[in-house]
């Protein structure tokens, strides 16, 4: 069975249809790649399936449930986590309290001595437990990125968002990504949802892959499948050619 279904769900913003009738299944234990030209729609369904959007119409549903009557606030204990293509974090606060907000749905009261050798622990699994105690705004993005997967794994989701996590990665940060997402799949029994524009990433990471292109599903599959699927060629080709432009 599915841990993640969406149904049919569409999002517009006025006249600009965002998300149009998207349906797809992401089976536990997977890592699912989720991938399209800019503006295709991919921070929008995160949006939507952490219920910061409302759909317009369509279904979603986690673990066999409904996840349109579960309030936003209610997402990360129901099991759902994610972190933000453009990082969203406190920037006056400290990178370990930035993590302790994470915590703060599994463990109480926020700042006990046990939620901060979890998000201790966390800050030295992502691999920078160096800098807890700095305040996050003067950090370069890739540790922000760093930052907000802590707070995300301090959260002890069973469905992990990611969005767009090269960002602001080095090249060989990005080279070893991929096994570092694969490791937290297998320590956390994740299943994760991945975005990322860099193409060799997600084709080396993920085991099966959706593809938007503005707001309609195109072609969903294996990484090779997709690969070579003219639809999904075409809306790359199309997209590069709308830059060059
Ligand atoms: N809050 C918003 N208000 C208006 N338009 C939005 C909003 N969020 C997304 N959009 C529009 O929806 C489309 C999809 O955007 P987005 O989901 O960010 O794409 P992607 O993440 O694939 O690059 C774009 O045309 C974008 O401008
Ligand atoms: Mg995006």
């Amino acid at each position: 069975m599915a841990l993640l279904s969406v149904r049919n769900v569409t999002r517009r913003f006025g006249g600009i249809v965002a998300i149009d009738a998207v349906s797809l299944d992401v089976a536990k234990g997977q890592i699912v790649g989720l991938i399209g030209p800019n503006g295709a729609g991919k921070t929008t369904l995160f949006n939507v399936i952490t219920r910061l959007y409302r759909p317009d119409s369509g279904e979603l549903e986690f673990d066999g449930k409904s996840l349109l009557r579960t309030p936003p606030h209610r997402i990360v204990r129901r099991g759902i986590a994610r972190t933000f293509q453009n990082v969203e974090l406190f920037r006056t606060m400290t990178v370990l309290d930035n993590v302790l907000v994470g915590t703060h749905t599994r463990t109480r009261p926020f700042r006990s001595g046990a939620a901060r050798e979890r998000a201790l622990e966390a800050l030295d699994y992502v691999g920078i437990g160096a800098v807890a105690n700095r305040p996050a705004s003067g950090l370069p993005f890739g540790t922000l990125k760093r930052v907000e997967l802590a707070r995300a794994l301090v959260a002890e989701p069973r469905l992990l968002l990611l969005d767009e996590p090269a960002g602001g990665l080095n090249h060989e940060e990005v080279s070893e990504l991929g096994a570092f997402i694969r490791r937290l799949r297998d320590d956390f029994d994740l299943t994760v949802l991945l975005v990322e524009h860099h193409m060799g990433l997600v084709m080396s990471t993920a085991e099966h892959i959706h593809v938007l292109d503005f707001g309609r599903k195109i072609a969903e599959g294996t990484p090779d499948e997709v690969q070579r699927n003219p639809a999904v060629i075409e809306a790359y080709l199309g997209a590069e050619s709308n830059e060059a432009a």
